[in-house]
């Protein structure tokens, strides 16, 4: 018996010391010392001996369970501490590696077209209004002086919502909705917003667009002053060695009504952003129409103004000299992240 007992002391020593990981030592103790563990079935024969070999061999099975138990801790403790420094290793945060860099984000390109022209607009006393992308015909059509089955309609080619709201063709509707809400004050306001019209999408054309409406009310306001104030912003914006000129033209809301160009950057060497003509093209604009005054119930006697209106995508394309506008609706990030404040 008792060499039964060194040979299997021997060994579990052997065995325990040659586990490896926690798990296979937890497998070691349950073979030596679970229900039916090899130590706990010698135990359990104890009672079949006789009365003088019972205290000799329980010694010796007591003797072994101690040593066995203490080699069972100490070769726990040792693994412990290499799996605990394994996982420290696995889990090792370098504090000193730099961080990763954000991504800015960037203004995109027709907010800041937006932005540059109403502070000029600011700066010149101007504030900003706004108003509904889906508005009533009548603000959109009526109210400026183009009734149904007036041929400017078809200059606008619409998307209709109902019989009487559609999706706004110009930014001209805030005009009359400031109007009503000011009367019988001075007006003086920039108008930056979204339009639509039943257009196909193309290099030049986008049924979603943006508009800078401008308009001032007051007594005493004269085609000059208009003038006055365009040759301001176009200097500001496009340099100040520009020249303004302007058109006959006509809309029905503003009489007379202008186009308004300004001269070219080859400074009438010919180009092809001026299509060799020296001129650029950039906004319609009037005096306000007497019967769009009065529709708001200005009067006309009294009061006159001017109005204008300008296309953002254009101005951002003769800017930036972009030459397809699909690059302002696409959002790739090679396009967008090229502009700044
Ligand atoms: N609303 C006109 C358009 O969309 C532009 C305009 C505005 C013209 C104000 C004159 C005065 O074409």
């Amino acid at each position: 018996m008792q060499a039964e007992l060194s040979a299997i002391q021997e060994q579990a020593i052997q065995e325990i010391q040659g586990a490896t990981s926690s798990p296979d030592l937890e497998e070691l103790r349950l073979k030596y010392f679970g229900k039916k563990g090899v130590v706990t079935q010698y135990s359990r024969k104890l009672g079949t001996l006789s009365a003088e070999e019972r205290p000799v061999v329980g010694k010796m099975i007591n003797t072994l369970r101690d040593h066995l138990e203490e080699v069972l801790k100490t070769r726990g403790q040792e693994l412990a501490r290499v799996e605990e420094e394994a996982k420290f290793e696995r889990e090792r945060l370098d504090v000193e590696l730099p961080g990763r860099q954000p991504r800015r984000g960037h203004p995109h390109p027709l907010q800041l077209i937006i932005q540059e022209i109403t502070m000029t607009f600011l700066g010149m006393g101007f504030s900003v209004a706004e108003g509904p992308e889906v508005e009533l015909d009548f603000y959109n059509f009526e109210a400026l002086n183009i009734p149904a089955e007036h041929p400017a309609r078809e200059m606008h080619d619409s998307l209709y919502i109902t019989e009487n709201t559609l999706l706004r063709t110009h930014t001209s509707p805030v005009q009359i909705r400031t109007m009503e809400k000011l009367n019988p004050n001075p007006v003086r306001i920039i108008v930056p917003g979204r339009v639509y019209r039943r257009d196909a999408l193309d290099a030049t054309h986008s049924p979603i667009f943006h508009q800078i409406e401008g308009l001032l009310v007051d007594k005493d306001i004269t085609f000059g002053d208009l003038k006055g104030v365009l040759t301001v912003f176009i200097r500001k914006f496009f340099g100040a060695d520009r020249e303004v000129r302007l058109r006959p033209s006509f809309f029905p809301f503003t009489e007379p009504s202008t186009e308004v160009d300004v001269s070219c950057v080859c400074q009438g060497q010919g180009c092809r952003i001026c299509k060799n003509t020296g001129w650029i093209e950039i906004l319609g604009a009037g005096s306000v129409h007497p019967k769009v005054l009065a529709m708001a119930k200005y009067d006309p006697e009294v009061y006159s103004g001017f109005a204008f209106g300008m296309g953002v995508e254009r101005i951002a394309m003769l800017r930036y000299g972009i030459t397809d506008i699909r690059h302002f609706y696409e959002n790739d990030f090679r396009f967008l992240s090229q502009f700044c404040l």
